[in-house]
């Protein structure tokens, strides 16, 4: 069996990632691989408290992108390089990516800020394969609000959901041999079709 992969699942708010992750990993659990799901902010129980924080507390957008990354350096510590290390799957709801799209874009913190971030956090790993879940802001928004109570992020304006989607498509071609986008406008079937052909080609 070869080695696990890191896989991180990326979008704006209502991309309507989150129904595919079951998906991508029972494929992949069918074809005998060990799988972990996990998400950040969050992931660790240090990390879910920090999350709490994050969705719902005001704080200075600096403070945010720190707590951001402490998260993410107890996650990839307690939970991702182990579990790589033991050649098991790890598939994440969200990773640094998010952080240049919300933060970066979103809130336009200055990139080198993100940047000096991800060198210091993870300079020796990224995810092998990044989903990005990509649909026109007026579907998200549509999706959101047949949701539940919005949180912090969700709460956004349209403008910043714009200059999200935005950071995310310049990440994907910045990085394209790691990023697959995904049309998520497509039907859940039809979206079905598109990760089994992206899957069977790592
Ligand atoms: P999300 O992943 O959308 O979870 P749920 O589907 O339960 O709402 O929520 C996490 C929120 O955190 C989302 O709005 C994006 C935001 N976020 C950042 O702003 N920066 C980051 O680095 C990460 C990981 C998430």
């Amino acid at each position: 069996m070869s080695a696990g992969k890191f896989i991180n699942f990326e979008g704006i708010d209502g991309a309507g990632k989150s129904t595919h992750i079951a998906y991508v990993a029972g494929w992949l659990r069918a074809r005998g691989h060990t799988v972990i799901t996990t998400r950040e902010p969050g992931g660790t129980s240090l990390g879910e408290k920090l999350r709490e924080l994050l969705l719902h507390e005001k704080m200075h957008l600096e403070t945010e992108t720190l707590l951001m990354f402490a998260a993410r350096r107890e996650h990839l510590a307690q939970v991702i390089e182990p579990a790589l290390a033991r050649g098991d799957w790890v598939i994440s709801d969200r990773f640094t990516d998010a952080s240049f799209a919300y933060q970066g874009g979103g809130r336009k913190l200055d990139l080198r800020k993100l940047i000096a971030l991800e060198q210091w956090v993870h300079p020796h790993l990224q995810p092998d394969l990044t989903l990005l879940f990509d649909v026109p802001l007026e579907v998200a928004r549509g999706r959101l609000e047949a949701t539940r109570s919005p949180d912090k992020f969700e709460q956004e304006k349209a403008e910043f959901f714009a200059a999200t989607r935005a950071a995310y498509l310049r990440r994907a071609e910045e990085f394209p041999d790691r990023f697959r986008i995904i049309d998520s406008t497509q039907t859940i079937k039809d979206i079905e079709i598109s990760l089994d052909k992206v899957l069977s080609t790592i």
